[in-house]
């Protein structure tokens, strides 16, 4: 099926998501929108965070997309199990794969979990584990302050600070596996692995959230017409936004790891 992938985010940060899809499918057309008008959403109200949600897969649908991937921890965790059942289309979020993932690697039991505040008061991540098994050991923590310092890219001594202090209490409760449950967190991975150490194994919720959206689109028969062909022509990718492009455009080069030349603005609250 030739239709685009829909992916959004509460901004840049879903496009740590976006790269991974593009590696894993790179055959399919994928609109983005990033709500960099409204980010961040890990502050925000449940109420706020919903509302913005069904905004944003409401452009998505517009754009005629086949699939949805909620690339925000955030929305993912506070609003996409309540909607999804509204809608034809299928929606993947980033908190199972990821509960997934942290499970199969964990060895002690022990997992760790870092996100925003609305991520981890949700307690979406601990509800997705022990759905698994209830018998894992999970604790959560919000390091708000690592989203700004990865959006400006800021990897710094004092970095290294802010992170040893937020995560003492990981190494504290011995846990043998983090789940990164925030967009902007892949970025600082540097930084948390050297301060967890090599004992820790890091999940990246959205590498793991590529693959489900790899195995979902082969199972339905939705893949392009295009991957049949090896190599086939790269998939068409659309950017939106919903305030300047300008900062999007900047930010998302260290994001992706190459340049976006177009991005188009948007009202998103006409939807
Ligand atoms: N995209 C958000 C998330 O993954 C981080 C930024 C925000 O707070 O909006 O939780």
């Amino acid at each position: 099926m030739d239709a685009p992938i829909g992916i959004f985010d509460s901004g840049v940060g879903g496009l740590t998501v976006a790269r991974e899809v593009f590696k894993m499918l790179p055959n399919e057309d994928v609109v983005y929108f990033g709500d960099v008008g409204r980010t961040p959403y890990g502050p925000r109200s449940k109420d706020i965070i919903t509302k913005f949600t069904v905004q944003d897969v409401a452009f998505l649908l517009e754009q005629k997309v086949k699939f949805i991937v909620c690339a925000c921890n955030t929305a993912s965790s506070v609003a996409l199990d309540q909607i999804e059942g509204n809608y034809d289309i299928e929606m993947v979020g980033v908190i199972h794969p990821g509960a997934e993932a942290a499970v199969d690697h964990s060895k002690n039991g022990r997992i760790g979990v870092i996100g925003t505040n609305a991520t981890i008061s949700s307690n979406a991540y601990a509800r997705s584990i022990h759905a698994i098994n209830p018998e894992l050991k999970v604790f959560s923590l919000a390091c708000p302050l690592f989203v700004p310092l990865a959006e400006e890219g800021y990897i710094k001594k004092a970095t290294y600070l802010i992170a040893q202090d937020y995560l003492q209490t990981m190494h504290d409760v011995e846990i043998d596996t983090l789940i990164l449950g925030c967009t902007h967190y892949p970025l600082l991975k540097d930084v948390i692995a050297d301060v967890m150490g090599d004992k820790v194994t890091l999940i990246d919720s959205g590498e793991e959230t590529a693959k489900v959206v790899y195995r979902a689109l082969t199972e339905r028969g939705l893949l392009h017409s295009n991957s049949s062909q090896s190599p086939g022509p790269e998939g068409e990718k659309k950017f939106y936004v919903s305030d300047v492009p300008e900062k999007f455009t900047q930010v998302a080069s260290r994001f992706l790891g190459w340049n976006i030349e177009k991005v188009t603005r948007i009202d998103i609250g006409q939807y």
